[in-house]
């Protein structure tokens, strides 16, 4: 055996037995020829003591450890002592009343001098990454990946409970529309052929439930190559569920059942149900965004009819246009800097806005160019739908509806992380369903219509009519819905199309013709003419749920080997390049080519 107990259990009960702990040496402090070891498993720390007198070998090999030796030490679990009447407990650890004088140290395996120290936070992301298996050594690291498990398995016991068969689906698979790109794996054996990897098991769970699978769902690991961001990865997890004779409120109900559950799990906090909804439109009325953070306030509110024969023209102008004029009261932010307002009118021009119009309300008065542009009913607007006070900034957005949206949605955001709107809010858990979404919406670019979802999501009952009329896509509402939480979208999902008709109908819309549709989506057209089962679902984000419970701030944190933002896994330095031989195995030809090497 090679430990009786491990670094985080032994207390004052313990005293007088002998106990033998394996792990790393966490620190080693040398006091006038006694060496302290702490020694550090997964579970925590203990203090171990090396006398001389107790043991001249052990004592004399301490000397020797470096921090990371792998050690194995043996000896008697004594009380601290007093030292001068002073108490020697240590309050900050757990078996910081007791410690071990050893009598016996083994070392199992030297380790080398660590490219950084463990006990401090490192800024350095690629450093960090090359070492994972060092810095996953990190107590907050190892409370992380723990607080995963966790919460997976309440997620598993809560499905089961609910009747639900977990069933893995194939990751070499086709291409499933899901809005990111796919990567793909050539194939040997069907020359000139690719799988995909799956975006999401989106169409697979659905032909489970042509099955008759009834509640399926998945701890599912999905592929997107995509732009990466602190939320993203091109390789993630998804809870992926689906079940059969279904409404949306019954998968409402289901969701908030498990999100509960995670949450109890992961911090022993009550989640109380049922989450609030919002509608889409309302969402982005209000906050600019289908993802809206609203424990920081800052409501957006409407004044296009109040600016609609304003002498200012950049306001009436945008109204007679058919834009709207809308503003947010940042409270008690007039104090912003010339330099954030520069930051905040660069988002906005981000966003597609003209500029960026303000008004500091201030030593009694409204700072801003524009004001005296403002008649007194103006004004009164402002300052009543604002609840304008001194200390007020108002930020204007003023164009079309969607660009607004964008604008404001993004000013809120910026505005808070500058006004340090989220001090004292971290334990605040704001969720909410966005519901309503809309089914498509407009390419401009490419003069085409993509679906908000995906091409498998149902219209509302009351909009299928507006299916037949190509002015009126843009009003079709879809049986699809989000789950937030401050701010992050967690999860979406919909009711699903199950018949054929109106499914091939549905691809009709997106543009993807006859041809093309037999093609790419044959096998589900196919399967929903043989009795597919009214069916809907959705899909959590795994890492992004875990990331909020453990309060982190990017999904890195707790993803065991993530790949930083350019996609690189700086740890095994891949992707890599491939040998030619393995290529021409595949049938595939690069046309990379590198940039040709200067002269001279
Ligand atoms: P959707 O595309 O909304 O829906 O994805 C569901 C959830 O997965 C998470 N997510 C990601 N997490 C980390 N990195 C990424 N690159 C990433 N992309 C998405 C988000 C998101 O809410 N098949 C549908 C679900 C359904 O209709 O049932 C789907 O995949 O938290
Ligand atoms: P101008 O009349 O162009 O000098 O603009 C007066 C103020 O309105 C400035 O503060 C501009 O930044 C702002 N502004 C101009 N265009 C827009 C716009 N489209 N949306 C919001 N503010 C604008």
């Amino acid at each position: 055996m090679y430990r009786t107990h491990h670094c985080n259990e032994l207390r004052k009960s313990d005293a007088g037995n002998t106990a033998t702990l394996v792990g790393w040496v966490n620190t080693k402090r040398d006091q006038g020829g006694v060496i302290f070891i702490d020694i550090r498993d997964r579970e925590g720390v203990t203090q171990c003591v090396f006398r001389p007198e107790e043991s001249a070998d052990a004592a004399e090999m301490s000397h020797k450890l470096r921090g990371e030796d792998v050690v194995q030490i043996t000896g008697k679990v004594e009380v601290r002592p007093e030292v001068d009447g002073q108490s020697t407990f240590n309050e900050s650890i757990e078996t910081g009343e007791v410690e071990i004088v050893a009598t016996e140290l083994k070392v199992l395996n030297k380790a080398e001098v660590l490219p950084f120290q463990l006990d401090k936070e490192l800024s350095n992301e690629d450093l960090r990454m090359q070492h994972r298996y060092l810095d996953l050594r990190r107590p907050r690291m190892t409370r992380n990946l723990r607080t995963r498990h966790a919460i997976t398995k309440a997620i598993r016991d809560s499905l089961d409970a609910s009747g639900f068969i977990e069933v893995e689906t194939p990751i070499l698979s086709k291409s499933t529309p899901e809005g990111a790109r796919d990567f793909l794996v050539p194939s040997r054996l069907s020359p000139g052929k690719f799988y995909a990897l799956p975006q999401a098991p989106q169409q697979y769970k659905q032909l489970l439930m042509v099955a008759g699978m009834e509640r399926y769902f998945q701890i599912a690991r999905c592929f997107r190559d995509e732009d990466l961001r602190a939320d993203r990865q091109p390789e993630f997890t998804q809870v992926d569920i689906e079940a059969s004779f279904v409404t949306a409120e019954e998968i409402y109900e289901l969701v908030e059942g498990i999100l509960a559950s995670v949450f109890k799990a992961a911090r022993g906090v009550e989640v109380p149900t049922p989450f609030p909804r919002l509608d889409y439109m309302d969402a982005m009325d209000k906050y600019g965004s289908d993802k809206p953070e609203r424990r920081i306030g800052m409501e957006i509110v409407d004044f296009s009819e109040d600016f609609a024969s304003s002498k200012f023209k950049v306001f009436s102008g945008t109204v007679a246009k058919g834009g709207v004029v809308r503003a947010i009261n940042a409270k008690g932010f007039a104090k912003v800097t010339t330099g954030q307002i520069k930051r905040l009118e660069e988002l906005a021009k981000e966003a597609g806005a003209g500029g960026l119009a303000y008004i500091k309300v201030e030593d009694g008065e409204w700072k801003s160019p524009i004001v005296k542009f403002f008649s007194d009913e103006e004004k009164a607007a402002l300052t009543e739908k604002l609840a304008l006070e001194e200390g007020d900034l108002v930020l204007f957005g003023c164009d079309q509806k969607k660009v607004v949206w964008d604008v404001l949605g993004r000013l809120r955001l910026e505005v808070a992380e500058m006004n340090n709107l989220y001090e004292g809010k971290e334990d605040e858990l704001d969720f909410l369903w966005v519901v309503d979404f809309p089914l498509l919406d407009h390419d401009e670019e490419e003069g085409k219509w993509n679906a908000v979802h995906h091409p498998f999501t149902r219209p509302k009952a009351e909009d299928l009519d507006k299916l037949d009329d190509e002015s009126k896509w843009g009003d079709i509402r879809a049986e699809a819905y989000d789950v937030v939480l401050n701010g992050t979208e967690l999860g979406g999902g919909s009711i699903r199309i199950h018949e054929g008709d109106l499914q091939a109908k549905m691809f009709n819309v997106l543009g993807v013709n006859d041809e093309e549709q037999a093609e790419m989506f044959g096998h589900i057209l196919s399967a929903f003419s043989y009795g597919a089962p009214p069916h809907g679902g959705l899909a959590l984000g795994l890492d992004r749920l875990v990331m909020l419970a453990c309060k982190e701030d990017s999904i890195r944190e707790v993803i065991a080997f993530p790949k930083n933002n350019r996609g690189v896994d700086m740890m095994s330095a891949s992707p890599a390049e491939v040998d030619f031989k393995q290529l021409r195995e595949l049938y595939v030809k690069s046309t990379f080519e590198d940039k040709p090497k200067q002269q001279g």
